[in-house]
């Protein structure tokens, strides 16, 4: 039995990377052995069959920290008084398509979220956004959810982009992938996303040191950059349960102290730190220290190549902000 309960929605609750998701979190992966979890599924409504399908693979499961399980299109019972909101559900991209594509068709869908969080939420919720482009629907969200749901609060997967940079650089270098430390990404989760390996370490050596400068910035650079689009053209379909383990390790490195020899990859809102204009939401090296909050990370010294890869895709994302200022305003 756990000693508290935490509640989480999760929208897009009857698609892959939630089918890979739910029963993780179930079995504790997330908020782990002492938590009960108060498990909320989230979908459109002709989606609500089919989650009762997921609710009873999640029953048969037995999790024991699985304290409660529900499905509902109305975020009024889904998102009451939660503590966590996973907002998975979105149109993903196809082939041939960037992920900010997307964004006239997801962006709407964030302009609900942000609000149902503002008004169903409880009072230490936190949002951890998923659905593409993240980056710039984690913007929307925040505006539309107004001044009750503080910038903090707000997050933006780049998780994924990181996990895969470690896994390169462990491959290249014949370290394992818990070797590799401080390998951050900057910026957009996009194919202008900066991985800083300028800072990064693997064992005892500087990752710049270990491998040819050349690579970094050649061939790792653009690996890292096209994976997600690599993944689809592959498999046809969107990385799945990579996308979970993301989010499981993102919830979990926001909610435990950060090894001392370590970073994590969290879109935030900026507060104007490393000259990436304030409100905007942008992927940064971040601690959480003790039993704190989370921080970024100061006084991180970029490059020149560092220091333009990152503008390039802050520049990004000031257009995809001016792409939805419609929806920005209207959520005011
Ligand atoms: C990914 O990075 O795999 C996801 O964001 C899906 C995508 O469209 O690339």
């Amino acid at each position: 039995m756990g000693s508290r309960t935490v509640s989480v929605v999760v929208t897009g609750a009857t698609g892959q990377v939630a089918y890979a998701l739910l029963p993780r979190i179930a079995a504790g992966e997330m908020f782990g052995p002492d938590t009960d979890v108060d498990l909320r599924l989230s979908d459109i409504p002709q989606m609500i069959d089919k989650a009762r399908g997921v609710i009873m693979e999640l029953e048969d499961g037995a999790y024991p920290l699985l304290a409660r399980v529900s499905a509902s299109a109305d975020p009024a019972e889904s998102h009451k008084g939660i503590d966590w909101a996973l907002l998975v559900g979105s149109k993903p991209r196809g082939p041939g398509m960037e992920r900010n594509d997307l964004i006239k068709e997801n962006g709407p869908i964030f302009v609900g979220q942000g609000r149902a969080i503002a008004q169903h939420a409880g009072p230490n919720v936190r949002v951890v956004v998923v659905g593409n482009p993240c980056n710039t629907n984690c913007l929307i969200a925040r505006s539309a959810a107004g001044p009750a749901v503080p910038d903090d609060r707000w997050t933006a997967l780049t998780r994924l982009d990181q996990n895969r940079s470690r896994s390169l650089v462990a491959a290249k270098t014949g370290a394992r992938v818990r070797d590799v430390k401080k390998l951050v990404i900057w910026g957009n989760h996009s194919a202008t996303l900066f991985p800083d390996f300028t800072n990064a370490t693997v064992g005892a050596k500087k990752v710049t040191d270990a491998v040819d400068r050349a690579w970094l910035e050649g061939e790792f650079l653009t690996a890292v950059q096209q994976r997600g689009a690599a993944v689809i053209a592959a498999r046809g379909a969107s990385s799945a349960f990579s996308a979970a383990q993301a989010i499981v390790d993102h919830v979990r490195s926001l909610t435990s102290p950060t090894p001392a020899d370590d970073w994590a990859s969290v879109a935030v809102v900026s507060d104007g730190s490393y000259d990436v204009p304030k409100g905007l939401v942008s992927s940064f090296p971040v601690r959480v220290a003790g039993d704190g909050w989370w921080e970024i990370v100061r006084g991180v010294q970029l490059d020149a190549f560092a220091k333009s890869k990152v503008t390039t895709s802050v520049a990004e994302l000031q257009r995809e902000q001016a792409l939805v200022q419609d929806l920005i305003k209207a959520a005011a």
